[in-house]
């Protein structure tokens, strides 16, 4: 694979801890500057194209559960190659089909130019869309996670809503948030970097493997 090719690969052109690439775009709550929701948490995700059936489901998914991703103080962003029409016309659809308004914003992003900085087109795909990638953004701008998703398989919103609950727990607590992790369950303490404390620690695994005395996220 070629070097600008491995760059512009799905969830591959941007690392965590990079900073998220500013852009300004057009999108159905009106135009966006991505620097202007420096404050908030914000999820920015692609998805393959309007009018398909598992984008349709991810949509009334999130739309539904719009409230829970408020209360955390994040925001929602999509964004598609399709058009502002296009976008319109399909969120009029699941207004009237599932009698639910998507009020988050969708880009359209028909040159692609928003859509390849951030790695969401699969270079050798023949056609131009999207995969469903998903980039959790700090109130800082900075990409905590992100995540790859295939075009036949829906994202899952309460994980959508784990992580963020485990991202803003860590940086609460400077703890670690063990596999499975949920707001209220113990987090893990950060493993000694000192030799002295592995041979003083107790148990032969306390020195790494330890839950905090504080419950995490609540
Ligand atoms: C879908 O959302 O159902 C979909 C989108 C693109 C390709 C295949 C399925």
């Amino acid at each position: 694979m070629e070097e600008h090719e491995t760059r512009n690969a799905p969830c591959a052109g941007l690392r965590i801890g990079d900073e998220a690439p500013d852009f300004s775009a057009r999108s159905t709550t009106g135009n966006i500057q991505l620097s202007d929701y420096r404050g908030k948490w914000l999820i920015l995700f692609s998805h393959p194209a309007d009018f398909t059936p598992v984008c349709t489901t991810e949509f009334v998914a999130l739309a539904r559960e719009a409230g829970e991703f408020e209360k955390r103080n994040c925001e929602l962003m999509a964004l598609s190659v399709d058009s502002l029409f296009s976008h319109f016309a399909w969120l009029r659809m699941i207004r009237d089909r599932f009698d639910l308004e998507v009020r988050f914003p969708i880009i359209e992003d028909p040159t692609l130019v928003i859509g390849t900085a951030y790695g969401m087109v699969a270079p050798k795909d023949n056609d131009s869309a999207t995969v469903r990638t998903t980039f959790f953004i700090d109130p800082d701008g900075i990409i905590r996670a992100m995540t790859c998703y295939p075009a036949n398989v829906g994202r899952s919103t309460p994980e959508m809503l784990r992580m963020l609950d485990a991202l803003m727990a860590v940086d609460k607590e400077a703890a670690l948030a063990p596999a499975n992790w949920h707001p209220g369950d113990p987090m893990l303490r950060q493993p000694t970097a000192n030799l002295d404390d592995v041979f003083a620690a107790e148990g032969e695994t306390d020195w790494f493997l330890a839950e905090t005395s504080t419950e995490g996220g609540k």
